[in-house]
């Protein structure tokens, strides 16, 4: 693996980027367990089941960037791999994710790039997720970093689904067979109609325990 430095840019090593991300990981990280602290003291509930976070490993970025046809350099790195820092937050309830997207956006520090939103509009795959990219500020020592964060919400159900195709995905080299493919379509709308079942459960004992109290 090799990986080329240059000293022009803002970030001029390998250790300096992952120093950065990892700090931007940890600041959407704390922001995050905030909401989830605030929302269980205001609503005595928490929307965010778990976090799952990860940098991405130098080999995974510099096979990226060949990919998209880009010399491996630092400054190719920051400027065009996205997912360097990555961040998962996974809910119980659909509109949880909705509802965390929105305590995001309303931060004044952090800047949403784009949204993604594969929930509305689901991958050919079958695949579910509400994806952002925002970038945060790492205050170093002599500079602030504004640095991406991918941050992918979905629910419990959508990351099982996620993960066990992910793992197809990787053990058929992108290549599965139809049947397969047809299988976890199919899995898909299942997961959609649990997801939307389980949210509508919820909110009937909710109702319930509102009269109740
Ligand atoms: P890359 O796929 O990372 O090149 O980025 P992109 O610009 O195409 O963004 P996209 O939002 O489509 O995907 C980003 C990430 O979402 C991926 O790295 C995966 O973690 C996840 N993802 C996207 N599509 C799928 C899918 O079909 N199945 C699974 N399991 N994960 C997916
Ligand atoms: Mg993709």
């Amino acid at each position: 693996m090799e990986l080329k430095v240059e000293r022009d840019s803002d970030i001029e090593s390998w250790m300096e980027v992952t120093l950065v991300y990892n700090s931007a990981l940890k600041q959407i990280s704390t922001k995050l367990e905030i909401l989830n602290d605030e929302f269980q003291h205001v609503h005595r509930y928490n929307p965010i089941e778990h976090i799952k976070s990860r940098i991405k490993t130098s080999e995974s970025i510099v096979k990226k960037l060949r990919r998209h046809g880009y010399e491996s350099t630092i400054q190719n790195m920051v400027q065009h791999v996205n997912d360097i820092a990555g961040i998962r937050v996974i809910c119980s309830f659909t509109s949880d994710i909705y509802r965390i997207a929105d305590m995001i956006r309303n931060q004044s520090d952090i800047r949403v790039i784009s949204i993604k939103d594969y929930i509305v509009n689901p991958k050919p795959s079958g695949y579910k997720s509400y994806h952002m990219l925002v970038t945060v500020p790492v205050y170093l020592s002599d500079r602030i970093i504004d640095a991406k964060v991918e941050i992918q919400i979905r629910t419990v159900a959508m990351d099982f689904w996620a993960s066990l195709e992910h793992k197809i995905h990787y053990k058929f080299e992108g290549n599965a067979p139809e049947y397969i493919k047809n299988e976890l379509i199919d899995c898909a709308r299942m997961v959609a109609e649990l997801d939307a079942k389980m949210l509508s459960l919820n909110e009937e004992v909710r109702n319930t325990d509102q009269k109740r109290d």
